[in-house]
C-alpha cells in the first residue's frame, strides 16, 4: 500500500539525503546523489554513490542505500528520497533493484536546494516491471 507522506517527513528524508552527499566518492563525475531510504520499521538508511576508476563499477546512492539495510536485515520499505544539484532522477538500474522490494515505494526526487522536483511511486517510475512475482517457485 502507497502511504501519503507529511510534509515533515519529505523534508526530514529529503535533508538527509541531501547532507549525506558530502561523503559522496565522485572524482569522476563531481555529480553528488545522495539517498535516504526508509523502511516501514521506520529505520531510515542514507547512501551515495561511490565512483570507481573502473568506470562500471561505479555504485549509484539509491543501490548503495538499499544494500546497506538489505544488509541490517531490513526488506519493507515505504519512501525514499534521492537529491542530486539539478533534481535527477533515479537510473534504470536503480529503479529495478527498489523494484525488487515493492511498487509502492514512493520517490521523491529533489535538488540541492530542497526542492522537491517530483513525486511518484516506484510502479510509475518503472510500468509492468519485473518483479520476483514472475518467477516460478
Ligand atoms: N548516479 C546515482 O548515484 N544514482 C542514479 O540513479 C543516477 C546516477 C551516479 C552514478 C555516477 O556516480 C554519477 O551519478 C553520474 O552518473
Amino acid at each position: 500500500m502507497t502511504i501519503t507522506l507529511t510534509d515533515q517527513e519529505r523534508q526530514h528524508l529529503i535533508q538527509l539525503a541531501n547532507e549525506i552527499r558530502r561523503n559522496a566518492y565522485v572524482p569522476y563525475s563531481n555529480y553528488r546523489v545522495g539517498a535516504a531510504l526508509r523502511s516501514i520499521s521506520g529505520r531510515i538508511f542514507t547512501g551515495v554513490n561511490v565512483e570507481s576508476a573502473a568506470y562500471p563499477t561505479t555504485m549509484c546512492a539509491e543501490r548503495t542505500a538499499v544494500f546497506k539495510a538489505v544488509s541490517e536485515g531490513e526488506r519493507e520499505f515505504d519512501a525514499i528520497a534521492v537529491v542530486t544539484d539539478n533534481g535527477g532522477s533515479p537510473c534504470g538500474s536503480c529503479r529495478q533493484v527498489l523494484a525488487e522490494f515493492g511498487l509502492d515505494i514512493v520517490v521523491l526526487i529533489a535538488d540541492g536546494e530542497g526542492k522537491l522536483h517530483h513525486e511518484m511511486t516506484l510502479s510509475e517510475l518503472l510500468p509492468e516491471a519485473f518483479t520476483p512475482r514472475h518467477l516460478p517457485g
